[in-house]
């Protein structure tokens, strides 16, 4: 009942209206002053945020559980919209770009990801359906992904259904969560959003795959969002998040340096990664 309540009170919402522009190719995102509060509670999830986020940079945004990494990005790609200050591409105000324009050009793999019944290859190219699943591309984005299709759980590769109901297959937590990255990598994108879709796959196959995808991602502009360490290096900027603020902005060196909260995120994870 409850689900059924949510769902119905979810499709009364209105749809959101905006300009159906394209957004230009060179755009930086800035955000200004930013502040959201979830319904019904009681204090900001992130408040007082504002940065800049260039072109075809790669920014990782680390912090505690709760720190509001994940808010951040939801209010960067558009699916919330701030209750204070502005999000703006370019120099356009998200508020005033229509829903369809601002997601054509975004991707993202999300901490909460679907499973669906459906084959491998569909699973992949359901993010793009635009797109022909064809093999030499989906070998490619695998790859990126440390997705293994010659793996002997995907019996008939890209073919395999996954869905036990079906007469398929089903696969371990990180064989699902390498297959969440493949979708969002295959989804044409100018901007993509990886928010921790790595939490059951080990911490070095982690920093192998945002090294793969670091460098492939040159030509776009890319967030990483993560609280393990070993990986924020290779981006071009690290944003420390703190109780829902800011709590600075630099390279990996500066931090270190500078930066408390970071040191001691650091240092508590150190061991790791020596
Ligand atoms: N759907 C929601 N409804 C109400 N409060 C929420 C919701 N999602 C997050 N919050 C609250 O907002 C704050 C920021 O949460 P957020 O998910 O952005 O943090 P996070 O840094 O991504 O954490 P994690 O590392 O656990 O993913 C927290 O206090 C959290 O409890
Ligand atoms: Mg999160």
């Amino acid at each position: 009942m409850g689900t059924i309540k949510n769902y119905l009170s979810f499709m009364e919402i209105p749809e959101r209206k905006g300009e159906e522009t394209l957004i230009e190719s060179d755009w930086d995102i800035n955000l200004e002053g930013v502040a959201f509060s979830y319904p019904l509670s009681d204090h900001p999830a992130v408040k007082n945020v504002s940065f800049t986020i260039k072109n075809r940079e790669t920014v990782a945004i680390v912090g505690e559980n709760g720190s509001g990494k994940t808010t951040i990005v939801r209010l960067i790609t558009g699916l919330y919209l701030p209750d204070e200050g502005m999000v703006l591409y370019g120099d356009e105000d998200i508020r005033n770009i229509s829903v369809k324009s601002l997601f054509m050009k975004t991707s993202g793999v999300f901490q909460k990801f679907q499973k669906y019944q459906l084959t491998l290859r569909e699973n992949i190219a359901i993010s793009d359906v635009d797109k022909e699943p064809v093999n030499d591309e989906l070998d490619r984005i695998s790859a990126m992904s440390g997705l293994d299709v010659s793996d002997s759980s995907l019996e008939r590769g890209y073919d395999t259904m996954l869905s036990r109901e079906f007469d398929g297959v089903d696969l371990s937590g990180g064989q699902w969560q390498r297959i969440a990255i493949a979708r969002g990598f295959y989804r044409s994108h100018d901007l993509i959003v990886l928010d921790e879709p790595t939490a059951s796959i080990d911490p070095l196959e982690e920093t192998k795959i945002y090294k793969r995808f670091a460098e492939i991602s040159k030509d776009k502009t890319a967030i990483i969002v993560t609280h393990r360490l070993g990986s924020v290096k290779l981006a071009d900027r690290i944003i420390v998040m703190d109780k829902g603020e800011v709590a600075d902005i630099g390279s990996h060196t500066e931090l270190i340096s500078r930066c408390d909260k970071y040191r001691e995120m650091w240092d508590a994870q150190a061991q790791y990664y020596v």
